[in-house]
């Protein structure tokens, strides 16, 4: 009965714990969550104080569908000013979420007979979409030994005469990795000799520990070849309100305004009225939230390399831990069933992300340094019982 455009489409492991881990809940057990994506402050109350606002001052019908004039402004001087960088407001699409803007850019970049590069391990996404599109995927392997990186030798052998696009993520979900200049500039040579676009998901832009972030889009051989994707759901706490947005050069603004209207006709109203005054109020949230998530990652790596059978590298950004347990000699969706079902502990299997994954659990650090505590001192009990 399906097409099989829409059999392409894959699920995303995060949701799949969380919903087994909440029937577990429902049964008496005590679930630690160290398995969804969303920081567990709640939105700053600045934020939700304009939402409210907006709702009061009547804003509760559409909007024009590529944003709201004056949250396109906002967007285009602070993604500017976060990267060195100068857009215009005209450049910018605002929509339900970061994830419905990599929905648009594959579909209007790529399809069948095309291909695009995506890392190994990635989100989740990029792959079940890329099939959707009658693209073909080829993955992009990170090797922990290169802090997950990948090597530049083996990604221009992947790039063919039928590569429309390459997707980066960095910092990464889900191995924490970051991409330095050099890797940047290996790419948008690529991309300027043999005609791609890249579309540079920076969704974890201001969670960087250890250096300043990087985008492709400020290297010269990127100029107009640079689709970025960003939101509000990870800096301020926002992933109910589905606010993301796209960088675009000039060309593609036209059709995915055109994805909005045919998708969702436009994002929440109040939602961008609150994004507004996320972008403009007091940044001190962020700043807080970034550094708690600091020690919470120096404190879970520590403490996961005291384990027997478990190794893991410093992330140097986003929120996940992405930890080796292949000396348990579990395979990565093994451990992850059983560290829920026999230790009440939520984690994503490294496999869920892609082949490469293999052999790796991630952990999201985005709950309580309490809560960390004992999911690590379960794992280590749960460890040591086999
Ligand atoms: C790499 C990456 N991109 C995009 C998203 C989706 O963001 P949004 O909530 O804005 O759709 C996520 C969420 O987990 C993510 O990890």
């Amino acid at each position: 009965m399906l097409h099989e455009r829409a059999r392409q489409l894959a699920g995303e492991s995060a949701f799949d714990v969380l919903r087994r881990a909440q029937e577990l809940e429902g049964t008496g057990v005590d679930v630690i969550h160290l398995e969804i994506g969303q920081p567990d402050f709640p939105t700053p109350p600045h934020i939700k104080e304009a939402a409210v606002r907006a709702l009061e001052d009547g804003h509760t019908g559409y909007g024009p569908s590529q944003g709201l004039p004056a949250l396109r402004e906002a967007i285009a001087e602070k993604a500017g000013s976060l990267r060195g960088l100068h857009f215009s407001p005209e450049q910018v699409v605002v929509a339900p979420g970061a994830k419905a803007l990599l929905f648009y850019t594959i579909n209007a970049l790529a399809g069948p007979g095309d291909e695009v590069i995506c890392p190994d391990p990635g989100f989740p996404a990029y792959q079940s979409v890329i099939g959707h599109s009658g693209a073909t995927a080829v993955p992009l392997p990170l090797r922990e030994a290169s802090g997950f990186r990948f090597d530049a030798d083996e990604f221009r052998s992947l790039v063919s005469s039928k590569t429309r696009l390459v997707i980066l993520n960095s910092p990464q979900n889900p191995t924490g990795g970051v991409l330095e200049r050099e890797d940047l500039e290996v790419i948008a040579r690529e991309a300027a000799e043999k005609d791609f676009l890249v579309l540079s998901d920076e969704i974890y832009l201001h969670f960087c520990y250890d250096s300043p972030f990087e985008t492709i889009a400020s290297l010269k051989e990127a100029e107009e070849r640079v689709i970025i994707v960003d939101g509000f759901s990870k800096a301020y706490s926002m992933t109910g309100w589905r606010m993301g947005y796209a960088i675009l050069p000039p060309g593609l603004v036209e059709t995915f305004d055109l994805y909005n209207v045919n998708i969702a006709s436009c994002a929440c109203t109040f939602s961008q009225h609150a994004a507004i005054e996320a972008l403009r109020g007091p940044q001190d949230s962020v700043s807080n939230m970034v550094s708690e998530f600091r020690t919470r990652r120096d404190y879970l790596v520590d403490a996961l390399n005291a384990v027997d059978g478990i190794s893991c590298t410093i992330p140097r950004g986003a929120f996940y831990a992405f930890a080796n347990i292949s000396e348990t000699g579990m395979s990565s969706a093994e451990a992850a069933s059983k560290l829920l079902d026999e230790a009440g502990v939520a984690v994503l299997s490294g496999a869920s992300f892609g082949p490469c994954g293999e052999g790796y659990i991630r952990l999201s650090y985005a709950t309580s340094m309490a809560r960390l505590e004992a999911a690590v001192e379960r794992i280590a009990a749960f460890l040591a019982k086999r």
